[in-house]
């Protein structure tokens, strides 16, 4: 099969790679579309080693399912998720990267695609929404899982209402939590660059501001009335949403680590790492043992995720497509080096 490698440090090229082989729990996915995530860039410029397949976000059909897999998924199917796209630096040295004809993925946790949605939409149920679901259940101990079950009643209905700021809420990570924690009956603030508020309210924010006003933090004191306990950043601005936080302190949920360590004694930061949902052992770009009970969590956020796709009550991040496959992949890396992400996920359709 052809796969895109890592030549160099920031130098790609496409290669032929085996076929890789489901093991135990594990389908093997013909890819159909994939899509790029800033660890990919991470991976690709500093990370990574030549000969890596690189990529972690995928949608495709189920080509093969290993004998021990529970059955529910059927050949053909069509699913999205996410691997670990380090490669050889990573979780074992079998498996290999999205960007590529087949990748192996853990049957546990894929997520089934609606006919709904289109290979182009279904590319980035990824890496943002499965961390979205880790931000809001893990980091910020949110009853997601009740979105399983919407007629039962939520256990902790007293955070109804609340407060969550979503710090840079137009990054895919972002949209994902402001949709699923409007669905908690949280009241989200964000921030984003002002051609991306209406886009944010469509999406369940109740109020959206300007990440580069000046005077951010005491417009967001002011509207939460100096009580907001919870947020998320999404953009590597501890300090300042740290800042934004109320009176009484509260838990900041971070996808970045936080270099200069917390700024202050009364919030917490509580950092989260998606490839701890794979149930392995990472190595990069963090050392962490295998987490066994985060394996549980993805798989229940797994079936959140389809069951919402299904009923068509979450919005996929809009994807920009790039031309020529995994030949467009290098173009897709570039144009997120050069720092044009916006809002959208960058799409290569095989
Ligand atoms: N720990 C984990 O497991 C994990 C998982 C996923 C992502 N991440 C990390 O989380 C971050 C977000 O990932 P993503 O894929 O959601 O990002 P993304 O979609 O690539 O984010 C793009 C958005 O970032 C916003 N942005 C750019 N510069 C900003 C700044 N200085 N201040 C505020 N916002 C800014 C822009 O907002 P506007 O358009 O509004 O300007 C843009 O729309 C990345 O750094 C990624 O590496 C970590």
């Amino acid at each position: 099969m052809q796969a895109v490698v890592v030549e160099e440090p920031g130098r790609l090229k496409i290669a032929n790679a085996p076929i890789p082989v489901p093991r135990r729990g594990q389908i093997l996915v013909k890819v159909e579309a994939c899509a790029q995530n800033p660890v990919d860039v991470l991976f690709i410029t500093q990370i990574s080693r030549p000969g890596s397949v690189v990529g972690c976000d995928f949608v495709g059909s189920v080509a093969q399912i290993a004998a021990d897999v529970s059955p529910g998924l059927r050949v053909g199917q069509r699913v999205a998720g996410f691997i670990y796209g380090g490669s050889n630096i990573g979780i074992t040295q079998e498996d290999g990267g999205a960007f590529a004809q087949y990748l192996v993925a853990d049957a546990a946790l894929v997520v089934p695609i609606p006919s709904s949605l289109s290979v182009e939409e279904a590319a980035g149920i990824g890496i943002a929404p499965f961390t979205a679901c880790q931000v809001l259940h893990q980091s910020l101990q949110l009853p997601l899982l009740d979105l399983l079950s919407p007629s039962q009643p939520s256990a902790s209905t007293s955070r109804q209402g609340q407060w969550l700021l979503v710090w840079s809420g137009a990054s895919a990570v972002g949209q994902y939590t402001i949709q699923l924690a409007a669905k908690l009956g949280l009241r989200v603030i964000t921030t984003a660059s002002p051609a991306r508020h209406d886009l944010l309210r469509r999406l369940g924010a109740r109020t959206v501001l300007d990440y580069h006003d000046a005077d951010i933090v005491e417009r967001v004191r002011s509207i939460t009335g100096n009580k907001l306990t919870m947020a998320l950043d999404c953009s590597g601005s501890p300090e300042t949403v740290a800042a934004c936080m109320g009176e009484a302190g509260g838990v900041v949920s971070l996808i970045l680590p936080n270099k200069a360590g917390p700024s202050r004694k009364d919030v917490a930061e509580k950092m989260s790492l998606v490839f701890t949902l794979l149930g392995k052992a990472v190595q990069a770009p963090v050392a962490i043992p295998a987490i066994p009970p985060h394996h549980a969590d993805g798989e229940q956020y797994a079936q959140l995720l389809g069951s919402l796709l299904a009923q068509r009550k979450l919005k996929v991040v809009a994807p920009r497509v790039f031309p020529g496959g995994l030949r467009g992949v290098p173009e897709g890396l570039r144009y997120a080096l050069s720092g044009q992400v916006h809002a959208e996920k960058v799409t290569f359709v095989l």
